[in-house]
């Protein structure tokens, strides 16, 4: 069975989908787009992406494709479509097809591609189960990565560096010494009296729906947590730290530039917000 996405009102077979050589996306990364987890065959959080896509499109002055609803709708016929019991499915919106100029074109209808991948969550279990290694690298961002723009060119290149460090994140360090997020996940640290700290989204980063709601576990459970910006060697000194984010869930760090958290093993605080995350998603399909 061919993988099917959704390109401009058609459902299409996902080898020959495709946008206009001259689609904004393409020339200007002028768009936004959205990752959301599938667990057993439901969207995670969609309520929460999909609010987050309209702050994105809204930021941008870029019409909506469509209202939620429908939309919704078309991202679970292309999950369907797909048979996708776990994964991702990946949303994008562009400002249109139009003759090359870099001010907006007039009445031009947005682009609207909608896919969704199979992804064994064995994989991520197991990346969680050993932990990962984070980099930092310098900020080299614009001022609103709280849009979701697909505008990532510094994130691919910060994602590249890491990999070939053998890491497996980058953490985007501002010049007085604080971590920004990773290249593609929010940044988190558990100091020694057993405080999770993570940036405020007001300052530099993207608002991560799985942030928001591990932020919900945590208050939830009543553990202590400060929403400020913390440096790369207060996370070095850290007794836990981890990643979040739609495709890794909670993630525990076990290395920052080579040197280990700690005894240099996934701590548990991450480990069992890591389960809570699982339980809350339950309840937060669509
Ligand atoms: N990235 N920060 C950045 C820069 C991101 O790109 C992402 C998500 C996050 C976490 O956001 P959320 O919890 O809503 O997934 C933080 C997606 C997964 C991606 O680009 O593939």
């Amino acid at each position: 069975m061919p993988r099917i996405a959704y390109v401009n009102g058609r459902y299409t077979v996902h080898a020959d989908a495709a946008v206009h050589i001259e689609d904004r996306g393409y020339q200007f990364a002028d768009g936004v787009y959205e990752v959301c987890e599938i667990a057993r065959g439901h969207i995670i959080d969609s309520t929460r992406h999909l609010e987050r896509l309209d702050r994105s499109l809204r930021e941008l002055k870029i019409a909506s494709p469509m209202a939620r609803q429908p939309l919704l709708t078309v991202m679970r016929e292309v999950i369907r479509r797909n048979m996708v019991e776990n994964g991702l499915v990946y949303l994008q919106v562009t400002r249109g097809v139009a003759p090359r100029d870099h001010a907006f074109p007039a009445n031009t209808k947005p682009s609207l591609v909608v896919t969704a991948k199979r992804i064994d969550p064995a994989g991520g279990n197991k990346r969680a189960e050993s932990g990962i290694k984070v980099i930092t690298v310098a900020e080299n961002r614009w001022e609103r990565v709280d849009i979701k723009s697909v505008g990532l060119l510094p994130n691919v290149l910060a994602k590249q560096q890491a990999k070939e460090a053998g890491a497996q994140e980058a953490w985007f360090v501002d010049p007085d010494g604080t971590v920004k997020e990773g290249a593609s996940t929010n940044a988190w640290i558990i100091t020694k009296d057993g405080v999770l700290v993570t940036r405020p989204a007001d300052s530099g980063i993207l608002r991560g729906v799985t942030r928001t709601t591990v932020l919900d576990i945590i208050k939830k459970h009543g553990l202590s947590v400060e929403e400020r910006p913390f440096t790369v060697e207060e996370a070095y000194d850290a007794r836990e730290a981890f990643i979040t984010s739609a495709t890794t869930l909670v993630t525990p760090v076990v290395t920052i530039n080579d040197r280990s958290i700690a005894n240099g093993h996934p701590g548990s605080i991450a480990s069992s917000l890591r389960q809570a995350f699982f339980d809350i998603a339950e309840k937060m399909k669509a």
